[in-house]
């Protein structure tokens, strides 16, 4: 996987004069099944995320609220986009490395997720997910 198999996903959106609505069917709008929502939320300014990549996990990153940036890393290229909208998501494959900034205040980064939580499924040392990548070797 690399930063090119990442990509920028607009949602349906009904528009409406009381008010706008998106929706998201796992595997119809996303590549995966949906089987975990988390969010983050109260972020303080400055403060960092993510730092880690997934051995397994796909995602879909959504700012429902405020704005934030992503940085996508394949251990070659880096992106970073700027989430600022509740009808545009980011999908993240597995193997990328992620880190999230620039949090404004009141912004809520809601995540999709293909697989339940599990620990096993990171690569939170940076130096491991290269070497695992092939990126550098011993
Ligand atoms: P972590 O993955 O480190 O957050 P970030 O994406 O910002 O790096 O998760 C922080 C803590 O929350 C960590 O102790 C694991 C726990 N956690 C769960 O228990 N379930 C979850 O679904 C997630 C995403 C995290």
């Amino acid at each position: 996987m690399d930063i090119s198999d990442c990509k920028i996903i607009t949602l349906p959106k009904i528009c409406d004069r009381r008010g706008n609505l998106s929706f998201i069917e796992g595997s119809i709008h996303i590549p995966f099944d949906i089987s975990r929502v988390y969010y983050l939320y109260d972020v303080p300014g400055g403060s960092e995320r993510g730092g880690h990549a997934h051995k397994d996990l796909q995602q879909l990153i959504i700012a429902m609220s405020g704005s934030f940036d992503v940085v996508l890393d394949d251990g070659v290229n880096k992106i970073r986009y700027h989430l600022n909208r509740s009808y545009i998501g980011l999908y993240i494959p597995h193997m990328i490395w992620r880190e999230l900034d620039n949090f404004s205040s009141g912004a809520v980064c809601m995540v999709l997720a293909s697989n339940r939580y599990d620990e096993s499924d990171y690569y939170r040392n940076y130096e491991s997910y290269l070497k695992n990548k092939g990126v550098i070797i011993d």
